[in-house]
């Protein structure tokens, strides 16, 4: 379906040509004073200085033309040359009509051209505890995914897991100290490797922090460690099958938690996957011409004449021969196009990593591992802080896990819910569960991504002002409505939207009426918090309608149904909206 906001521009261009002006002149804005008008014009103030006239000589004749057009009810033209449009009732009425007739898409067309996108996010580290850094990354990514879905993209959504370099060393030394006789650590060993890990989760997560601790303090550890990467990474058969382990142990418990998310990924790939392109592509690079050495060093250059503030060489391999996080993300970008052929690849990542970022992307274009058709994009992200401004940490001021995180704020969501009546206590578990993550996501995206944010679980966790729970609390308002509805009756025959009897009515189905339009722009600015805005307007719009109106006493059947399809139409754009922000309403709070 046309976005309405081009309707009304296309009907005002028309009335400009019609007088004799250029139509571009027509553009329609959503009004900035709700109170004097619904959408308006300013196209006459810009035509005086090509007309040579005073504007409102120009916006009195487009009034004058738009007089009885079956899209308003009143055109006026404002000293010194506004249009102040609103929309007349029965035209708006008979676009939801028309919306309410594509049930599932409620006419947000899908894209003409349907581009594959790559997206890179998650990112968490094997054997280290997701923290809350990586939740942003997932919750942002996981949104952008849904929405570009929704908008008929092919998304691939890649974890891209941290599983490569020294940490791994870290683990495989460390569980040599505690279990010397353990089969992967003999180099003569010939047969198959065990199939149980020689380890659990809980054992592996504290294994890595206490070798790491132990690397900054013992020289000799660190030594073998490394040593222990490098036989690693250059093929010694019981230190992969460790590896084979750790990946398995630490994937199974980053799944679960990512599931307690709502979050998925079509590709479970690694640094370690990208490992045999390297050497062909640095080969490439060099024969090129594109790396030279510098102090030892293989790097790229990748300034530009324009740059104001200097962007260093792109680092290929260290002095040893050693790769890098560059490297690896290099290597990803060919796996990615060989096998792939994205049209974008976007990386949502902290945006600390921007400046890294714009290193791999010119070094990626540079040297032809991506062509210009191809769009590298980086979506950075700010820190989500604690209440006193600092990034988020526990009590004790460690790092907060995202599993402690989370539970903390169902125990929280569950009181809530259990406080003033009594539930039954499995369903009141699965409404916190629910509704708490409402709270985190929508906490989340509702600030700009590239914004730091303040973590404010009591703000997060409220069931009035803009938040997730009370989105949810509106959709379940709209849920128990319908439902008493039809215990009581059935939809006559011909029921439709009709024309709005009130200001709050016309106001929400103005709201409704914006769906298409907003999806498109979330999606082509990869911006969560402008559904998250609407959505909020929507629920005001509907709330204050729902206060004014007395629905289920209404006495005339068709005015009623009409009311009942109006409220199907919010709950569904609401619904398709949370779940573009990855979450969902339960049927009772
Ligand atoms: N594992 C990294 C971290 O924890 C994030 C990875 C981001 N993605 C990428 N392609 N580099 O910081």
């Amino acid at each position: 379906m046309q976005k309405i906001i081009d309707i009304i521009s296309q009907e005002v261009r028309e009335a400009f040509e019609a007088n004799g002006y250029d139509g571009k002149y027509g553009k329609v804005t959503l009004s900035n004073r709700p109170d004097l008008c619904e959408y308006q014009c300013n196209g006459a103030l810009a035509a005086a200085k090509e007309y040579r006239c005073a504007p409102f000589m120009i916006s009195d004749k487009i009034a004058e033309s738009l007089q009885g057009n079956h899209m308003f009810v009143s055109v006026e033209s404002v000293k010194p040359g506004f249009l102040n449009l609103t929309l007349s009732p029965h035209y708006l009425a008979g676009y939801l009509q028309e919306m309410d007739r594509d049930r599932e898409r409620l006419g947000c067309e899908k894209s003409e051209n349907p581009r594959t996108v790559m997206i890179d996010y998650g990112g968490p580290n094997v054997a280290k505890p997701l923290h809350v850094g990586h939740l942003r990354s997932a919750i942002i990514g996981e949104s952008i995914k849904r929405l570009g879905k929704f908008m008929g993209h092919h998304m691939i959504g890649d974890v891209h897991l941290g599983d490569w370099g020294l940490q791994m060393g870290l683990i495989i030394s460390e569980l040599k100290e505690r279990k010397p006789d353990l089969v992967y650590f003999d180099a003569h060993y010939q047969g198959a490797y065990p199939v149980e890990p020689p380890f659990t989760i809980g054992e592996l997560e504290e294994i890595y922090p206490s070798a790491s601790a132990k690397s900054k303090e013992d020289a000799a550890f660190k030594e073998d460690a490394m040593q222990a990467t490098y036989e690693l990474q250059h093929g010694r058969a019981g230190y992969q099958a460790l590896l084979g382990h750790i990946l398995n142990v630490s994937v199974n418990d980053l799944k679960r938690n990512y599931k307690n998310l709502n979050v998925s990924f079509e590709l479970w790939k690694g640094e370690s996957d990208a490992q045999p392109y390297i050497p062909a592509m640095v080969q490439k690079m060099k024969d090129d011409g594109f790396a030279y050495l510098s102090d030892g060093a293989l790097v790229v250059d990748v300034k530009e004449d324009t740059d104001t503030k200097e962007v260093p060489p792109c680092m290929i391999l260290k002095s040893d021969g050693a790769s890098l996080y560059n490297t690896t993300d290099l290597a990803t970008i060919v796996w990615r196009m060989e096998d792939y052929h994205p049209d974008a690849i976007i990386y949502v990542v902290d945006k600390r990593q921007e400046l890294y970022f714009t290193q791999v992307f010119r070094c990626a274009r540079r040297t032809g591992l991506v062509g210009p058709e191809t769009e590298l994009k980086f979506l950075g992200f700010g820190t989500m802080n604690g209440k006193d401004g600092k990034p988020f940490k526990t009590r004790e001021g460690g790092v907060m896990r995202l599993e402690y995180l989370v539970s903390g704020i169902n125990e929280e969501m569950y009181k809530k819910i259990t406080d003033n009546h009594t539930v039954d206590e499995a369903e009141a578990r699965e409404t916190a569960k629910t509704v708490a993550l409402s709270a985190i996501k929508y906490g989340d995206l509702s600030n700009q991504a590239s914004k730091d944010y303040i973590f404010d679980i009591d703000r997060f966790t409220s069931f009035e002002g803009n938040t997730g729970p009370y989105i949810l609390y509106t959709i379940v308002r709209i849920k128990s409505i319908l439902k008493k509805y039809q215990a009581e009756k059935t939809l006559p025959e011909g029921a439709g939207i009709l024309p709005a009897r009130s200001d709050s009515e016309k106001a929400l189905m103005l709201e409704i009426s914006k769906f298409n339009g907003v999806m498109e722009s979330a999606y082509e600015e990869m911006a969560p918090h402008k559904v998250c805005a609407y959505i909020y307007d929507l629920a005001n719009a509907f709330n204050h309608f729902y206060h004014e109106t007395k629905i289920m006493a209404e006495p005339d059947p068709m005015q009623q149904a009409g009311y009942i399809k109006l409220l199907g139409l919010t709950k569904k754009a609401l619904e398709i909206c949370i779940d573009i922000l990855g979450f969902e309403a339960p049927e009772r709070m």
